[in-house]
């Protein structure tokens, strides 16, 4: 059998997809935020579902959940989101060759979100714009595919808006409802100036039913306990093949090298049984574990107790946060984890804008305009909330 030849294209041949950037070179290279205008405190909730206000803040560890007014969804999350991201770049938009928007809270069956983002910032003609659909893993997906198509080549050097942007909301009075929220996370792709995202990653899925949303129906069915053990097989899985076999000492000298370690935060106390468990399968006594945990993961946990579960952005608000203050070089590692369910756990190093953490004005000022609901109020708002 002979090879195929193909014919040798002039060097700059329109379809020649020009020389690669070195994968050193892509990453973060701006981030902006957004969180809706309104809030309940767990602690107001829980005497409306007859339940210990110390189960919620204590047993599940969540704080406020953030909550849209009339008018404010996944979309203007999302717009309001890529706007601070693209305004902070600084960089002109056509430049953007693609837009790719992660969310499990799409308002069409097949008009992608990215379409009314990039309405939003008029962003047309060579630009590649679709939504990434996995639970609350789609936002880091569509992470990756910017990062791998600059890597590739096929970028030729432009820059990607990426966005996850999410609404959580479960039936009033299901179990999950404490752990509610919203927001959205957009990130520039290009020159890594906020962070460098390796090229190298540890993905890990299995196909389950732990959450899903049926079409059609307004909340998603939840087999709680049977989804923290997806969870958290998911970590050590992801956790294991990053450290290539290594436990123990080796492996609390690997992780102690990380400035920070993220993961996606559906609620605080589902990271810590996770944390645990992984110490557990690397030999680790408790006490060492919940110091690992006290250094490297609680630090990354503030803004989600302020913002809740916002799905495929809670990673990201966590990076977000974990990169505030990072000087040059310093690196961390982010979990992400989707139900049904697909996980990967990323590396990060950060870039010479990660110090400043510009981005951190966009939580101030959201949390500072937003509005706490009292009981009465939060109920009203649920009943008036149209179903999808
Ligand atoms: P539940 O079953 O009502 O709660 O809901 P519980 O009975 O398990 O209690 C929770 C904790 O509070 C327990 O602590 C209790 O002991 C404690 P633990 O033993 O687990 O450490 N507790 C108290 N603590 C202090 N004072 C008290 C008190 N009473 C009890 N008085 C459940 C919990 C997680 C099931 C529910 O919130 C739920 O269904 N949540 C949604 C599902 C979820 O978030 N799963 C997480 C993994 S899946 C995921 O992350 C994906 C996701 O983000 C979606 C996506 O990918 O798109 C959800």
């Amino acid at each position: 059998m002979t090879a195929t030849t193909v014919p040798n294209r002039p060097a700059n041949h329109p379809l020649d997809p020009g020389p690669s950037p070195d994968p050193a070179q892509t990453g973060i290279a701006s981030l902006g935020l957004a969180l809706p205008s309104l809030a309940l405190d767990v602690r107001t909730l829980a005497p409306l579902r007859g339940e210990d206000p110390d189960k919620y803040s204590l047993g599940l560890g969540c704080g406020e959940m953030a909550l849209c007014a009339e008018g404010e969804d996944a979309v203007s999350l999302a717009t309001a989101a890529a706007r601070r991201a693209m305004d902070r770049w600084g960089g002109d938009a056509a430049e953007i060759g693609l837009v790719a928007v992660g969310t499990e809270s799409a308002v069409d069956m097949s008009r992608p979100l990215s379409a009314w983002v990039a309405d939003g910032l008029g962003l047309r003609g060579s630009v590649r714009s679709y939504e990434v659909k996995h639970a609350c893993y789609g936002g880091t997906l569509a992470l990756r595919q910017a990062v791998e198509w600059r890597s590739s080549g096929a970028a030729r050097g432009r820059a990607a808006l990426v966005v996850a942007s999410d609404v959580a909301l479960y039936g009033p009075e299901d179990p999950g409802e404490p752990t509610q929220g919203a927001g959205a996370v957009a990130m520039v792709v290009g020159a890594p100036e906020v962070a460098r995202v390796d090229v190298e990653t540890h993905a890990w899925s299995e196909p389950a039913f732990d959450f899903w949303r049926p079409v059609g129906e307004a909340y998603p069915r939840v087999d709680g306990k049977f989804s923290l053990d997806c969870y958290k097989l998911a970590a050590e899985r992801c956790v294991g093949q990053w450290l290539g076999g290594r436990d123990g000492e080796a492996a609390r000298e690997a992780l102690g090298e990380l400035a920070a370690m993220c993961f996606h935060v559906p609620f605080p106390k589902m990271v810590k049984k996770a944390v645990m468990h992984v110490g557990e399968t690397l030999g680790w006594g408790p006490e060492e574990t919940v110091a690992f945990f006290d250094a490297k993961v609680v630090p990354t946990l503030g803004w989600n107790r302020r913002t809740g579960n916002a799905y495929t952005a809670s990673l990201w608000i966590s990076v977000a946060e974990a990169l505030r203050g990072l000087g040059p070089g310093e690196r961390l590692g982010a979990f992400s984890y989707g139900s049904g369910f697909g996980s990967e756990l990323l590396t990060l190093e950060a870039g010479p804008a990660a110090a400043a953490g510009a981005w951190g004005e966009d939580i101030e000022a959201d949390l500072a305009a937003r509005r706490l609901l009292t009981g009465d109020e939060y109920q009203r708002l649920r009943g008036l909330r149209k179903v999808a």
